[in-house]
């Protein structure tokens, strides 16, 4: 990324009514695995504060669920619900889980690398409790030596898994999203 690259995406979310630029790295995953279909229901995992909800509502008429520990705006034809991902049982199936789960950063590299690999088994736990057959899963993972076991990990559920870095991600993150295609295991 180049050094304007955040003032762009920052004013570009600002301009088009996004809630954070992450919204734009929803989009670029959209845009280059097709994980999300109009009529899909879709379960977005620490969705706060909403952007990636903003995107997943252009993209389908379906059933949407946030959660995320903290609160956020209502958007309609959202439901929300304030909860840990560890602490809730959903009834509910859907096509699609995101998720775009990060710990507070504690400048540690290596502490903060092991507690998001945490976070993104808790996502993928979860997702295999609500995906149906042949549904995609997206999560967010700092990279480091364990992203290569969580795409292991994921390899035994999903058809297909691939690692990407959207262009909106800021330069020098260390962050990488692992795309899960056709879940096959129920
Ligand atoms: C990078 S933000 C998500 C941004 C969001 N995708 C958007 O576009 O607005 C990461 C979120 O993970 C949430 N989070 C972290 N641990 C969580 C947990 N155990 N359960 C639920 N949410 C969690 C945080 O509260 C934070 O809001």
């Amino acid at each position: 990324m180049k050094y304007n690259q955040k003032d762009f995406y920052y004013n570009k979310a600002k301009k088009e009514g996004f809630k954070a630029r992450a919204a734009y790295k929803l989009m670029q995953i959209q845009q280059r695995f097709k994980i999300i279909k109009q009529g899909d229901s879709v379960l977005d995992i620490a969705c706060a504060p909403g952007s990636w909800l903003q995107v997943i509502k252009k993209l389908t008429n379906g059933i949407i669920v946030g959660i995320d520990l903290e609160k956020i705006k209502p958007i309609p034809r959202v439901k929300f619900i304030q909860a840990d991902i560890n602490k809730i049982e959903l009834d509910q199936k859907f096509n699609v889980v995101v998720s775009d789960i990060a710990p507070k950063t504690s400048g540690i590299k290596k502490m903060d690398q092991d507690i998001s690999y945490d976070l993104s088994l808790q996502a993928l736990e979860l997702a295999r409790k609500v995906l149906i057959k042949n549904g995609n899963f997206v999560t967010k993972n700092f990279q480091g030596n364990d992203t290569k076991k969580l795409q292991l990990e994921m390899k035994k559920y999903f058809k297909t898994v691939k690692t990407y870095t959207p262009e909106a991600t800021r330069q020098g993150s260390k962050e990488v999203y692992l795309i899960g295609l056709n879940y096959y295991i129920h």
